[in-house]
């Protein structure tokens, strides 16, 4: 019998995969995150084939140009065919949870500019319902008790994320709540709702725009979602 493939490898079969959506010539979208960093080192073997990347993160860029990819501003892009990130929760219909490592706001930003969200996952990642993970909500500090008030007020309970003890900030140098508890039924109207409280950056449900494409990886191979 073969011996079951860890969550890593099959992280790094999606990664691998997930090449084949890479546009010669032109720029990709890159996200954050261990699945995104096995993408990273899938890239850095074509990288004389594209023109550049665009990283959801500060640690993505640094990972980037230590595999000599070029990092280009988003401001200097105005579109680009793929964006590929992974997620930490994906339904059937291609909503996603993310924002587990903290760069949601980059996150959606890039892939706004994208033509397609290509999202990358080992198995365990598809759900029926969102929620079981808890949902990121990048918040300005200054808000982030009233917020925290307005988010409990939906339903869940708000938990400012801390590292060792203290705030954990973004690359914006704002703090996350993590809403633990939820069961998002609709993650479209919900993201509306959240993304309208003053003082949220951004939540990180991507439902309205959500994946296009999911590879997902399964122990029978890396299975395709097409929404
Ligand atoms: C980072 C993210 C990641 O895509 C998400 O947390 C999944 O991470 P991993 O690939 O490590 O499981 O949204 O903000």
């Amino acid at each position: 019998m073969a011996t079951p493939m860890t969550q890593d490898e099959l992280k790094q079969a999606v990664a691998r995969a997930a090449i084949e959506y890479v546009v010669e010539g032109e720029i990709v979208g890159v996200g954050t995150g261990s699945t995104a960093n096995f993408f990273i080192d899938e890239l850095a073997k074509i990288k004389d084939k594209i023109k550049g990347a665009v990283a959801s993160s500060e640690a993505t860029a640094e990972r980037l140009r230590s595999h000599g990819i070029t990092v280009l501003d988003l401001n200097q892009v105005a579109s680009m065919p793929v964006y590929i990130d992974g997620a930490d929760e994906i339904t059937q219909f291609g909503a996603m949870i993310k924002g587990g490592g903290a760069a949601l706001t980059r996150e959606k930003i890039v892939a706004s500019v994208a033509d397609k969200f290509i999202c990358i996952a080992d198995g365990s990642k598809l759900v029926d319902v969102l929620g079981n993970f808890p949902l990121p909500v990048e918040v300005i500090p200054m808000a982030q008790a009233v917020v925290a008030r307005k988010l409990a007020a939906l339903g869940g309970e708000p938990r400012l994320r801390l590292k060792n003890g203290v705030p954990v900030h973004t690359d914006n140098g704002n703090v996350i709540i993590d809403m633990v508890g939820m069961q998002i039924l609709n993650p479209i109207e919900m993201e509306a709702i959240m993304n309208n409280i003053v003082g949220v950056v951004t939540v990180g449900l991507f439902a309205r725009q959500g994946a296009n494409v999911c590879l997902l990886g399964t122990s029978e191979g890396v299975k395709k979602l097409v929404f």
